[in-house]
């Protein structure tokens, strides 16, 4: 089965030619990524209008590319699937609507993903890991800990109530005058400072739920920083430190919570799997390994390039719908907002953030 999987949904603009091996295996062909970080820096975040005209531009470029670089017809493709959300709304509209014209014209079924569970079935095409397992999908858009239980069956054990903690680290580069995107610049500039010189408060710990909330720390953080005005690089690298090991405590509090939750319910995870741009932080990935040992079940991260936004994981979801014969009509809409878990509320307190709960 080959399929082609065209993701949007914020600032990468992404297509892949993935093969499906009717035992299950995978076989990436082809993963072609153009991210816009450049355009949206000087903005210190991403600006829907430039990300939606962006992927207008690069698309069918990107498209082409990966089916050169796959060496596939379009006659050959099985299927088409397209991030059809959650995202920035714009991006959505340019990516479905090119799979559709694409599925159109070459009479191939349409598989209209959820962006988020492309990130939930991404270790199925690393590693051929069973059902059920735990995910911790922590990046620009989403904070949440979901229960991988089977394609298109998932259940959230925790989500943030604000923003998400890539949102949060974005925010507290900006307002220290780190450049963006400021994940990586806090992560380097923590490694140089003093995680007590600032106690900061540690978000949900100890409660019952396995929730998370990054906005009042990032507030913390603010009120410190205009406290030390003028900053010196010092200042700077402590008060990363000190809001990294925060983040830290809370996530590893966070997780063995949602840990349990899953074990009650579903019983031991086969692994804890670890996706999105966060999942990049040495410090994050070293407090998840302890949280899964002590939970006695495998981390596993994939690799950098499938742990962030990319067509690959699009079309593995598509291919993994496809084989369950999970095919969308044309009338597959766009979405702005679309839960993983359909049962699954907001959360009491739940705050307007990108966060996309
Ligand atoms: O998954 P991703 O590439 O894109 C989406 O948001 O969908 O995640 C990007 C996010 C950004 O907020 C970025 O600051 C954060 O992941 N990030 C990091 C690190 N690398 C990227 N956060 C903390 N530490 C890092 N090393
Ligand atoms: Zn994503």
């Amino acid at each position: 089965m080959l399929v082609l999987g065209i993701e949007t949904t914020c600032d990468e603009t992404a297509a892949a030619v993935v093969e499906r091996q009717a035992d299950g295996q995978a076989k990436i062909l082809s993963n072609v990524v153009r991210s816009q970080t450049d355009e949206h820096a000087r903005f210190g975040g991403v600006v829907p209008e430039i990300a939606a005209r962006a992927h207008v531009d690069l698309l069918d470029g990107i498209v082409a590319s990966a089916m050169k670089e796959a060496g596939v017809g379009y006659g050959q493709l099985s299927a088409v699937a397209a991030a059809a959300g959650p995202g920035l709304i714009g991006g959505v509209i340019v990516g479905l609507t090119t799979a559709k014209a694409i599925a159109m014209v070459h009479d191939t079924p349409l598989i209209a993903v959820n962006h988020l569970e492309a990130h939930a079935l991404t270790p199925r095409l690393t590693c051929a890991l069973a059902f059920p397992y735990c995910l911790f999908l922590a990046s620009g858009g989403h904070t949440q800990i979901v229960a991988v239980v089977g394609v298109g069956e998932y259940v959230r054990l925790g989500t943030t109530v604000d923003d998400a903690m890539g949102e949060a680290f974005d925010k507290v580069a900006k307002m220290l005058s780190l450049p963006y995107p400021g994940g990586p610049e806090v992560e380097r500039a923590a490694a140089g400072g003093d995680p007590t010189r600032f106690a900061f408060p540690r978000p949900m710990l100890g409660r019952a739920d396995a929730n998370f909330s990054l906005s009042g720390l990032k507030t913390a953080v603010r009120n410190e920083a205009s406290r030390l005005e003028p900053l010196e690089p010092q200042d700077i690298s402590d008060l990363c430190a000190s809001f990294q090991a925060a983040v830290l405590d809370s996530t590893a509090d966070r997780l063995t919570v949602g840990l349990k939750l899953f074990e009650e319910r579903f019983g031991t995870p086969r692994a804890l799997v670890a996706a999105g741009g966060v999942a990049a932080n040495h410090a994050i990935r070293s407090a998840l390994q302890d949280v899964a040992a002590k939970a006695q079940t495998t981390l596993i991260i994939p690799p950098p390039a499938l742990c962030t936004d990319n067509g690959a994981m699009i079309a593995w979801a598509g291919a993994e719908r496809m084989a369950l014969g999970l095919i969308d009509t044309m009338e597959a809409p766009p979405r702005a907002r679309w839960l993983l878990d359909a049962n699954a509320k907001a959360p009491a307190g739940h705050a307007n953030s990108r966060a996309g709960y």
